[in-house]
Formats: structure tokens, C-alpha cells, sequence
């Protein structure tokens, strides 16, 4: 797996783009919208430089190495030519993974393993019969040059020799590859976040504590222990017997899930729609590259300490 093509160079294609060039492999890039396209440089760019910066890259990475690395491509046709992987990262529409997948059918080298990004729609029956062999989800998770883990799921046939190598792959690129045994909308961490996400509309819209409030119940309260102990592990530090009788006592019922936030809708009506539009739930004044370049040099420091201290849970269990 050396010749990488990504279609889509939005929020995800171009991070995911950086990362298997920072992997050795040699990418090309592409997106329908040429704008799109033009501006994925100078974002692959500026997270480059970030992640030079904070030792997340190796140092002699330059703006020229990236560029010889990772080719921008106007048609689909050259961009997969010759290409033995593919990363489908395009807009969450069935009609639109439909028409590509069934354009990759048509242009993409036989043996192409293509491998899509989606994250709730269940992609593998927009996919040709004859491409199920070779295909797969990998999905990752934003910003992908920084977050490890990829939830990878092989569609219904593939074959497990393509499974391995794409996984091998991603380990060797100190990625996180977690394989699930079937799609499921949201895999595992993003049905926690949307439970999450949930709760905190709840909370946020019955007044119970702001924006700020919750958020500081989250990084003070839960987050701390989160990276260490994870869920199972904390259960296990908790006592299970406790977990019992919570769970018998019935304390606290979730609420069923909101199709509708008032606080969400009033912000969206007001344009702050996030940190690219200036403000959301917080105010963001200032350049947005320098803002994700703040959130990276944070996470690259929190990424360097926990590797040196270390889980007690899961895969990397190290106690
Ligand atoms: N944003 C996230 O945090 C995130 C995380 C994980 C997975 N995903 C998934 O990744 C995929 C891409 O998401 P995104 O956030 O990067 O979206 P995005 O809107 O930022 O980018 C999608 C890009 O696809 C391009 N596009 C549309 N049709 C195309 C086609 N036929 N050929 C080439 N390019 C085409 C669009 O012009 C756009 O630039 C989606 O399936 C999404 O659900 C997103």
C-alpha cells in the first residue's frame, strides 16, 4: 500500500491526505469542488507546521516535502490511476457515495481496496458486488493527523488479507485501528459522544447549567480519569458492586434523545454556527487556522503526556 488516492478534500480529506504522507506513502488528492482543492494546501500546511512544532513531525518536513508528497488532482480518473488504496471522503449523501462509488467501479484498478470515511451512513450497499471483495469503512476521526483511533469495519465478503494489510498499515503509522464486525451508525466512541451530546442539550436547554458550567463539570469532572481508566476500568476501580446497586436503585434515567435543542436552533439562526464562523456556544475571535493550531498544540501535549503515563485500560493496557 504506497499509492494512496483520496477523493474529497474537505474537513477530513485533507487531514487524512497528510497523515499517509507523513506515513511514507505517496497521495493524491482530489475534490469536485476546485476551490476546495486549492485551499487543502495551505490547511495540510499549516497542520503540518504544527505538528513540527510540537515534535509530531519529523522536523525536516517542509512545505516542499509535502508537496511532492501529496498531488492535487482535478478528475477522478487521474487521481486513482494506478492507485492500490482508496479513501472515500466526500459529502454524507447515499446519492452522492452512490454515483462514486459506481464511477470508481468503472476507473479504479481492479485490485483497489477503497475504503470509505462515512460516519452514519451504511455505505456497503452503495458499493458494486464486484468491489466488496477489496472494500471496507476506515473512519477517523477529526483531526485525524492527531486522533489515533480508526474504527476500521470490512464490508459484507471482504477479504481479511485486505483487512490486515490496511491495518498493518495504520499501526504503522501509530494509528489505533479498532475492527468492528459490522457497521453500526456512529461505531463505538461517537454513539458515547452522541449519548453525551444528548445529556448536555438536556441540561443546557432545562437550564440546569450553562454552556460553560457543563463544559467545566466535563474537563474537571469526568475528562481527567477518561484517558487513564476509560469507562471499564473505572467501573472496576468503582467497585462493581456499587455499579449494581446504582443500577437497581434506577437514581437517574437519560432522557430519550432530542431531535431539536431550542438553545442549538437559536444559535444556528444567529450564525454562530463554530469557531469558523467566529463564535457558537463561545465566542472565537481571531483567525481560525491559529485557533485549530491552538486546539493542536494542546492536544499534542496532552498526547506526549499520556503516553509517558500510560493507560490502565484497553488495548494499551500497561499496569
Ligand atoms: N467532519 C468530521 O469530523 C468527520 C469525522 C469522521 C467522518 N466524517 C465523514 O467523512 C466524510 C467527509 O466529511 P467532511 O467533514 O470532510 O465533509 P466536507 O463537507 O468538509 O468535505 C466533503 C468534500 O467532498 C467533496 N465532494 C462531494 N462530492 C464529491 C465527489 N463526487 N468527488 C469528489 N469530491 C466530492 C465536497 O466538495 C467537499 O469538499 C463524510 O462521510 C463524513 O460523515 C466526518
Amino acid at each position: 500500500m504506497s499509492r494512496i488516492a483520496v477523493i474529497g478534500a474537505g474537513t477530513m480529506g485533507h487531514a487524512i491526505a497528510l497523515v499517509y504522507a507523513l506515513g511514507g506513502h505517496q497521495v493524491r488528492l482530489t475534490d469536485s469542488n476546485p476551490d476546495t482543492l486549492a485551499r487543502a494546501q495551505g490547511l495540510m500546511e499549516a497542520a503540518l507546521a504544527t505538528l513540527v512544532a510540537g515534535g509530531e513531525a519529523p522536523a525536516d518536513w517542509t512545505s516542499a516535502h509535502l508537496a511532492q508528497a501529496v498531488t492535487r488532482h482535478a478528475t477522478l480518473e487521474e487521481t486513482v490511476d494506478g492507485a492500490e488504496f482508496i479513501v472515500e471522503a466526500i459529502i454524507e449523501t447515499p446519492e452522492a457515495k452512490r454515483a462514486l462509488f459506481e464511477q470508481l467501479d468503472r476507473v479504479a484498478p481492479a485490485e483497489a481496496i477503497i475504503a470509505s470515511n462515512t460516519s452514519q451512513l451504511d455505505v456497503f450497499p452503495l458499493i458494486p458486488e464486484r468491489r466488496q471483495r477489496r472494500a471496507m469503512i476506515t473512519h477517523w476521526y477529526t483531526p485525524p493527523y492527531l486522533v489515533d483511533l480508526v474504527d476500521v469495519i470490512p464490508a459484507p465478503g471482504c477479504d481479511p488479507a485486505a483487512l490486515d494489510a490496511v491495518e498493518a498499515a495504520l499501526k504503522t503509522m501509530g494509528k489505533q485501528p479498532l475492527r468492528l464486525s459490522k457497521f453500526v451508525p456512529g461505531y463505538v466512541a461517537n454513539r458515547i459522544q452522541a449519548a453525551i451530546g444528548a445529556e448536555v442539550q438536556h441540561l443546557l436547554d432545562e437550564g440546569v447549567a450553562s454552556a460553560a458550567e457543563i463544559d467545566a463539570a466535563i474537563i474537571h469532572g469526568l475528562a481527567l480519569r477518561l484517558p487513564i481508566l476509560a469507562v471499564f476500568a473505572k467501573a472496576d476501580f468503582t467497585g462493581l458492586a456499587l455499579m449494581q446497586s446504582v443500577m437497581r436503585n434506577g437514581g437517574y434515567t437519560p432522557p430519550p434523545p432530542r431531535r431539536q435543542s431550542a438553545t442549538l436552533d437559536a444559535l444556528v439562526a444567529q450564525g454562530r454556527t463554530g469557531v469558523l464562523a467566529g463564535a457558537g456556544y463561545y465566542d472565537w475571535p481571531g483567525d481560525p487556522e491559529k485557533l485549530f493550531g491552538a486546539r493542536d498544540k494542546r492536544l499534542i501535549a496532552l498526547k506526549r503526556a499520556m503516553r509517558q503515563i500510560g493507560t490502565m485500560a484497553g488495548l494499551e493496557r500497561d499496569a
